[in-house]
């Protein structure tokens, strides 16, 4: 059967600061999807890492239904409501638009949809993350479908052999290209090891595989909400499916890229490399300097269209070490203070607090 799987989120306010979401956002979301079930939505899931608001939706309506983003909009407004209510930090903070107009995309929250013909066992993850951007999934997504290290089933499962193909998106020319690995894999690693301009879409796989070559195998949101707002609000805060097995990375291959907690942008006003660390949804709660980002991963059997779980993924003591080594990080990120390479690039201040210190000083500036 086709299902469709949306995975749409939004900061609608934090308690304490851009802590963490309240029960009472989830609540109010749960509620609302609750009743949309049997009319819209097969199945649905609420959660959230850090400040972030997460809804799960499994439908038949395909991607980019305007009954299916209306809905999330809908959740996203009342949600935003309570927080307003409670004085919660950002309230609404990722609501760009006041009114809705038939999809979420360019209104700030970040959207990961596909469509596939569900598997007789369909295991997914999704993926969430906090205090970074879009391109935070380059790495582990490269690791999990192109690099051999990583993967095991590239050399040892003949569809795996086959290799993928990513469909990158240029964030700032706002162009697309479909790279085939392991043909591209240099080509491909010169594009995305640019997180902040390019980010992997998709990963699809090739003509022959057990799946069609035209269904995604993963999906990331690649919204930019600086772009989208014209101004520094927040971060992007990404989310990401993942499907596995039987021809695909198994579970524990798409779990091993986060055992190694790699720099991301974000964290502190958006504005600091930090580790990105993974962590189970109760410690999705970045604390110190703001983070350090963390990433938390949500399992489930697809069924009929029913998610089966969640299971809280990172709640693993294999990962420790993994949020160990991130700590040791934060702490020789953080001693640089605002310095580069901790801060991020002068050019990416530019949407921050950048032009107006140049402005100030505009009329004491010398030539040389
Ligand atoms: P599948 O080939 O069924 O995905 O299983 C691989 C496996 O056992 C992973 O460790
Ligand atoms: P969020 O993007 O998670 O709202 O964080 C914003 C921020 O500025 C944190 O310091
Ligand atoms: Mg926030
Ligand atoms: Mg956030």
């Amino acid at each position: 059967m086709k299902v469709t799987i949306s995975v749409i989120k939004a900061d609608v306010g934090g308690l304490v600061g851009h802590h963490v979401v309240p029960e009472e956002l989830e609540e109010t979301a749960w509620a609302i999807l609750e009743e949309a079930k049997d009319e819209l939505l097969f199945d649905f899931d609420v959660s959230h890492v850090g400040d972030d608001l997460i809804l799960i939706m499994t439908h038949d309506k395909g991607e980019d239904s305007e009954e299916i983003h209306g809905l999330a909009w809908n959740v996203f407004q009342e949600a935003a409501e309570v927080a307003k209510e409670m004085g919660l930090y950002g309230a609404g903070q990722d609501l760009l638009k006041n009114a809705f107009s038939g999809n979420i995309r360019g209104m700030g929250p970040g959207v990961a949809e596909m469509t596939i013909e569900e598997r007789p066992s369909e295991p997914i993850i999704v993926f969430g993350a906090d205090k970074t951007e879009a391109g935070a999934w380059n790495l582990p997504l490269y690791r999990m479908f192109a690099d051999p290290f990583n993967t095991a089933g590239l050399i040892i499962d003949p569809h795996l052999h086959m290799g993928f193909r990513f469909e990158v998106w240029d964030l700032i020319d706002h162009k697309k290209v479909i790279m085939s690995t392991s043909e591209e894999m240099y080509d491909l690693l010169a594009l995305i090891g640019s997180p902040g301009r390019f980010a992997i879409k998709r990963v699809f796989p090739k003509p022959g595989h057990l799946i069609n070559e035209n269904e995604p195998v993963a999906v990331a949101s690649t919204e930019r909400l600086y772009e989208e707002a014209g101004r520094y609000v927040g971060k992007d805060d990404p989310v990401m499916v993942v499907r596995a097995q039987h021809g695909l990375p198994a579970v524990g291959e798409v779990m091993e890229p986060f055992a190694f907690p790699h720099l991301v942008e974000g964290w502190m006003r958006g504005s600091h490399w930090g580790p990105l660390m993974p962590v189970s949804v109760r410690d999705a709660k970045p604390t110190r300097f703001d983070g350090p980002p963390r990433v938390i991963a949500l399992g489930y059997q697809l069924k009929n269209g029913m998610l089966i779980g969640p299971e809280d993924m990172f709640d693993d003591p294999s990962f420790d070490r993994a949020r160990q080594i991130a700590n040791e990080i934060a702490d020789y990120m953080r001693r640089h203070g605002p310095f580069e390479p901790h801060r991020v690039s002068f050019h990416d201040l530019e949407y921050t607090t950048m032009p107006a210190v140049l402005d100030k000083l505009k009329d004491r500036f010398e030539p040389l």
